[in-house]
């Protein structure tokens, strides 16, 4: 949602803001904005659409300043529009204002704002922003903070989320910034500095990378970057040193992200187990601690996330519930804390976000702290507002995920939290050797196997030539394969636009089968050595009503009655779903593309969802 890109320095900024517009465009939007100081005034251009057509705009010939703001709206209060627009400006034309989040009490400050003489264009809540620093401005005494002191009480008078980014034409040589509850980082180059939601926008110039805390606010020139904390004290914050490349961050020779990604999953797998796995010895986790008595003093351990991340829980359920003996809840964040729980300081909660900004997962973790819970973040980016509420944080080391739809995330996630479950049986000594190695050595193959499947796409085309035209498929599977099939029919509403339902095998008789008939799609997962004849069984009930089946399975299943299989190499069964979804990700891509679609900027969807 939202992106924010900043610039001061000493080239022309338009490009780098352009540029950086372009590297969030994942988190999704439906208008964009520039606004660059130049000698006398702001300029601010805008349009709703695509940032390319933004790049396109003769009027860019305008923005000539070093200094400037840029932001892609998703859009919350008011419709896209040109004058929804960000960068927002006071009504006396002073200050420009960039934002990302909600301002939940603007209607009480818009009130105050018109009370005082301030005039409004827009239907935002962000213009209350610009005005509000306008009216503290004029009431500070003339000092080198004024611009800063202003926004510091402006921010006080905010109620809800904000990413903030401030260009004045009063104080020329300075941007301010801010943030609660919404990203930003800024990053350090020589006599020159960049601001953005999000690292992968700022990258190709610099890797030294300050991640600002909730409550910041930060004095940028062109040579200093000064913190101060929530109580506006100045402190010092140590900046990262990121070591993704930006080429990371590029298609490459892919032609969607998203296809770039799906292929990337064994390195990110890999790259997720890391070294991790110790020969002859325990899992290495020596970056959480997590003791034998806390565990043994465990009575339930709560997954929470959303979307696909929320799937990877459900996969990961039945893996950690045989590990460690303790009982698994996976919970749909933006429920979770309003379901009331129980929750207390026999509780652990997990919490699984891509990319730690999702507000319902962080709303249900603060909320589970509360209570008492431990926390644990399952995360991919680095310094993300979760990792700040968690007590321990994981990385998956996925690499960026630029694509809206979630892929090699979720594969990670799952390698993850397997070597998780791996860890807490090792913790509590759990005698159960064998499993536990068996895992192991299954996990360090699973890249190569994921590779063969990778390597087989062509059936997947084919069928998605087949059935792109239709208006609803099914997914069906048994047991951890339901968890595939929930992500893989995730996947398809996602980019392809069809409906489509996740169902439990078994639970077709009891109403969904009056749904099939003549060449509706159903597609079958079949993992569960234990659970095949039961699984055909249900294949072939919607067979003999019209169904068309395709079928994906480890298992040797009778090609002579059903004609469309998709094999994946054999699997340990609670991995099964790293391998099943690989096929229907692209089943998923490739309909999108006989569709027509752009499978990285789905409508309607953000990447990162950072409001409720
Ligand atoms: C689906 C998808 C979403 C996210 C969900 C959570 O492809 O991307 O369902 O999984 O919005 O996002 P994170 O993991 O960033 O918390």
């Amino acid at each position: 949602m939202c992106g924010i890109v900043g610039y001061i320095g000493n080239r022309k900024a338009t490009p780098i803001l352009i540029n950086g517009l372009l590297k969030l465009e994942y988190r999704g939007y439906d208008s964009a904005g520039i606004a660059t100081l130049e000698d006398e005034d702001i300029t601010i251009i805008r349009n709703k659409g695509r940032v390319k057509e933004l790049k396109k705009s003769k009027d860019l010939d305008k923005a000539q300043g070093t200094i400037g703001i840029a932001h892609t709206r998703w859009a919350t209060h008011g419709k896209p529009s040109v004058v929804n627009a960000h960068p927002h400006i006071d009504c006396h034309k002073n200050f420009a204002v960039v934002h990302n989040g909600i301002i939940e009490n603007h209607i009480e400050l818009k009130k105050f704002l018109t009370d005082a003489g301030y005039t409004f264009v827009s239907e935002t809540d962000t213009e209350v922003i610009p005005n509000l620093i306008d009216y503290y401005y004029s009431k500070e005494e003339e000092s080198n903070d004024r611009l800063l002191k202003a926004v510091y009480r402006a921010t006080q008078d905010l109620k809800g989320s904000y990413a903030l980014a401030i260009i004045s034409k009063i104080e020329k040589d300075t941007m301010i910034i801010a943030r609660k509850d919404s990203p930003l980082v800024v990053g350090d180059g020589e006599g020159e500095k960049f601001v953005a939601s999000d690292i992968p926008a700022i990258l190709e110039y610099t890797n030294k990378i300050f991640i600002l805390n909730d409550g910041d606010l930060v004095k940028i020139t062109r040579d200093n970057i000064t913190f101060f904390d929530e109580d506006f004290e100045k402190v010092q914050r140590k900046a990262e040193i990121i070591e993704w490349s930006s080429k990371s961050t590029d298609k490459g020779e892919y032609e969607s992200y998203m296809l770039k990604e799906i292929y990337e999953q064994p390195n990110a797998i890999r790259e997720t187990i890391g070294t991790r796995i110790v020969q002859n010895d325990k899992c290495d986790f020596s970056d959480i601690n997590i003791t034998k008595e806390f565990l043994e003093s465990v009575s339930h351990i709560y997954i929470v996330a959303c979307g696909t991340a929320m799937h990877a829980g459900v996969a990961v359920k039945p893996i950690i519930e045989r590990l460690t003996n303790i009982s698994v809840e996976v919970d749909i964040a933006s429920e979770f804390r309003y379901r009331k729980p129980i929750v207390g300081d026999d509780t652990l909660i997990i919490c699984i976000s891509q990319s730690g900004e999702t507000a319902d997962t962080i709303a249900a973790l603060k909320y589970a702290k509360k209570k008492g819970a431990k926390s644990i973040a399952i995360t991919n980016v680095m310094g993300s507002s979760i990792t700040r509420e968690a007590d321990f944080t994981l990385y998956t080391h996925a690499g960026p995920e630029v694509a809206v739809a979630s892929t090699k995330a979720y594969t990670s996630q799952i390698t993850l939290l397997t070597l998780l479950a791996i860890h807490f049986a090792e913790v509590l000594e759990n005698e159960d050797k064998e499993i536990i190695d068996n895992l192991k050595n299954e996990l360090t193959e699973i890249p190569s196997k994921v590779s063969i499947v990778l390597e087989n796409s062509e059936k997947i085309k084919e069928f998605a030539k087949r059935v792109y035209k239709e208006k609803d498929l099914f997914f069906i599977g048994r047991g951890i394969d339901y968890a595939a099939a929930m992500e893989a029919s995730l996947k398809l509403k996602e980019i392809s636009y069809i409906h489509s339902e996740a169902y439990q095998s078994g639970e077709l008789k009891h109403g969904p089968i009056a749904l099939i008939e003549d060449d509706v799609t159903v597609v079958g997962i079949i993992t569960d050595r234990r659970l095949v004849n039961k699984s055909i069984s249900n294949l072939q009930e919607v067979a003999t009503r019209g169904a068309k089946i395709l079928i994906v399975t480890d298992q040797g299943i009778d090609e002579k009655i059903f004609e469309n299989i998709v094999k994946i190499p054999k699997i340990h069964p609670f991995l099964s779903p790293i391998l099943s979804i690989i096929p229907l990700q692209l089943l998923a891509y490739y309909i999108s593309k006989e569709k027509g679609l752009d499978a990285d900027k789905p409508r309607n969807l953000a990447k990162s969802v950072t409001v409720e």
